[in-house]
């Protein structure tokens, strides 16, 4: 596949920030009462190519909490360490058309489709916190160092824990632990619940800017191998799989919609990023806190859908069209 004009690449990204850097629409996000402080007006875009050369515009040195952004990454490294099927048999991979943090969804499954069923996903909070739970480590620091060495190890960088978003998350994170301990009682976790729930709320918690989430994207969109660092994160026969559950799960509710708009494989974070990969061509990320009713970053939304459009980045599409981005609600 040839490369990226890199002209180009800058061109689209200038365009799209220009075009949207005064957006005036969305809300952040307040459930952790830390993430309502995050600047309304932080807006970055990295875009990264084949070469490892990264594309950017506005901010994109401050960070903000990685949060859901970081159930790819762990999903991968569960995936890279236990096989495609680890995650399948226990989880599933299967959208489950509920919000990510619903306790319906769980029992829903239960009552429809059997106990135990894995019929949901790690990119919803009760899929994620048994993903989280499946990192095998001898010790809670053992496989916290290995959660924040992975991620470290997508994004070019090593990363570290925002405490004060820590803090706030463990002060408010009951409906979380209520999820750890219903998904101990169905099956999904083995031992220690507690445990789940907290490396969860710490893997939510890494800082990250748009830069770094760029990297990590475009991780994914090569097959595995960062392009800055040139390492071999994930296996290239693992991606796909990633991939796959990010295109129907990754932007909450919304997902349908984004790819029908897109084609991308992507995932939002409440903290106001965006990850999105068009495969072979390009990662690309978009740090703006204001979300929309579902969740997700407005701008970000808007930015990535430009770009990918100016691109050519949407993998159905052959060869590339113009789409419209998604509406936002
Ligand atoms: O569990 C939570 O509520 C947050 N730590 C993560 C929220 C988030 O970004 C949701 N994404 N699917």
């Amino acid at each position: 596949m040839p490369s990226l004009n890199g002209g180009d690449v800058q061109q689209a990204v200038d365009a799209a920030y220009m075009k949207f850097r005064a957006l005036d629409e969305g809300r952040n996000a307040d459930y952790i009462p830390v993430l309502a402080d995050a600047d309304p007006d932080l807006f970055g875009i990295a875009v990264v190519t084949a070469e490892g050369s990264v594309h950017a515009a506005g901010d994109v040195k401050t960070e903000v909490s990685i949060q859901s952004i970081s159930k790819v990454f762990t999903m991968a490294q569960v995936i890279q360490e236990q096989g495609l099927e680890s995650v399948e048999k226990r989880v599933g991979v299967d959208a489950t058309g509920a919000r990510f943090n619903s306790i319906i969804a769980v029992e829903a499954i239960r009552t429809v489709v059997g106990a135990g069923a894995p019929e949901m996903n790690p990119l919803v909070n009760p899929g994620a916190i048994a993903t989280t739970s499946m990192v095998l480590g001898a010790s809670a620091d053992e496989a916290w160092n290995k959660i924040l060495g992975f991620h470290s190890a997508a994004a070019a960088r090593q990363l570290g824990i925002m405490a004060e978003v820590y803090k706030s998350e463990s002060d408010t994170n009951q409906r979380n632990q209520a999820v750890g301990a219903l998904m101990l009682a169905y099956g999904y976790i083995k031992s220690n619940w507690q445990q789940a729930v907290d490396l969860y709320t710490r893997q939510c918690s890494i800082g990250v800017n748009a830069r770094d989430l760029g990297v990590m994207a475009a991780t994914l969109a090569f097959a595995g191998r960062n392009p800055v660092t040139g390492s071999q994160v994930i296996d290239a026969s693992r991606v796909p799989g990633v991939l796959a559950v990010m295109a129907t799960a990754g932007l909450y509710d919304d997902s349908g919609k984004w790819l029908y708009h897109t084609g991308l494989p992507a995932k939002s974070g409440v903290g106001g990023g965006i990850i999105a990969v068009s495969p072979g061509k390009f990662g690309i990320a978009v740090v703006s806190p204001p979300l929309d009713g579902a969740g997700n970053s407005v701008r970000a939304q808007r930015a990535i859908a430009a770009i990918s459009n100016a691109l050519g980045g949407n993998p159905f599409a052959q060869p590339a069209i113009d789409t419209p981005a998604p509406l936002v609600r």
